[in-house]
């Protein structure tokens, strides 16, 4: 790195150090990161160079992030590849759309070396990217999940990640309620996007995890109609939205070797390696029941329900 670079980079680790911290995470403009991430989203401001023709998927951690991944590249790449030898056959959905600040092995400034049209994704709160986005009209996709299930997605891949060593389901869910968990508050999170995707429908598409697993051929084809890439008659005739769903679906890419075995080249932090097969656990509408009381369902739903008030937004 060059000097300019590096002090640049001294000056955000001291701002970072700064930040409120609370069980590992710190408050950044009103949200819980890992100070990893607080520093690369500033990082970020400088670094990403918004193209018009850019598509971000965003998503709250554990609202599927990994499935939106698989369905927008296979739906934006379709004419490129086959089904019988696609690239999601040897490849998970986290390596074919990188993260805009979980960095592999590469650096940051990774996704200005990609072609366009780019896809790439975030869990950054809509407040916090780069401010250039805006004004550059890209297109954003948002996923959202019942919370829930998201917060019992979240507890077992926290778990997953530190070796069975993530603290108990009760004090974490404490954590979710109260908004500390990583990029939380989740309810500001899901708030943010939604109400950009009523001011500007035609700039971000607002999606629901369960709406989708519900009628998932139904919200391929609005995504591919988003995605400025409507499937045409044709193919419509031959299969091919449905051939998209098939490929994308739970059951057929966590049965993939590609995803069953080994670890993803993603480096969120130091020394925290994601296994290839923890993004895919259950992949169910309400297995929240299985891991939840009744009570906390009822206190969580409270929550919601007060938070998201008078927005339309029903999760
Ligand atoms: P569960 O833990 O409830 O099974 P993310 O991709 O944002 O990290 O979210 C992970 C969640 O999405 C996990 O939920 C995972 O099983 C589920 N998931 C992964 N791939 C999926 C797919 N193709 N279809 C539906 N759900 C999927």
């Amino acid at each position: 790195p060059n000097n300019e670079g590096s002090s640049a980079e001294s000056h955000i680790d001291d701002l970072v150090s700064k930040l409120p911290p609370k069980e590992g995470l710190v408050l950044y403009k009103n949200y819980w990161l890992w100070p990893q991430t607080a520093k690369n989203i500033m990082l970020l401001q400088d670094i990403f160079k918004p193209r018009h023709d850019d598509i971000i998927l965003a998503t709250n951690p554990k609202c599927g992030t990994t499935w939106l991944k698989a369905l927008a590249f296979t739906i934006t790449t379709r004419h490129r590849y086959n089904f019988h030898d696609h690239p999601l056959l040897t490849h998970h959905p986290q390596e074919v759309v990188p993260f805009l600040e979980i960095p592999t092995n590469e650096d940051l400034s990774y996704v200005e070396t990609l072609p366009s049209p780019r896809l790439v994704s975030t869990h950054m709160p809509m407040s916090l990217l780069p401010g250039s986005i805006a004004s550059h009209g890209c297109r954003i996709v948002y996923i959202c999940r019942e919370p829930k299930d998201a917060f019992v997605s979240l507890w077992h891949f926290l778990k997953r990640i530190h070796g069975g060593h993530a603290p108990d389901l009760d004090s974490m869910f404490n954590r979710f309620c109260e908004g500390s968990l990583p990029s939380g508050p989740f309810w500001n999170h899901c708030l943010e996007y939604w109400k950009e995707s009523i001011a500007s429908p035609d700039r971000i598409l607002f999606l629901k995890y369960e709406d989708m697993m519900s009628d998932p051929v139904r919200y391929v084809k609005k995504l591919a109609l988003f995605l400025g890439v409507p499937f045409t008659g044709e193919e419509e005739e031959d299969g091919v939205h449905e051939q998209v769903v098939r490929l994308c679906s739970f059951e057929m890419l966590s049965g993939l070797e590609a995803n069953r075995a080994g670890n993803l080249k993603l480096r969120p932090r130091p020394n925290v390696v994601y296994e290839k097969s923890a993004f895919f656990r259950r992949g169910k509408v309400g297995d929240w029941v299985n891991y939840m009381s009744e009570e906390m369902g009822r206190k969580l739903d409270y929550i919601m329900e007060e938070k998201l008030k008078g927005s339309g937004l029903v999760l």
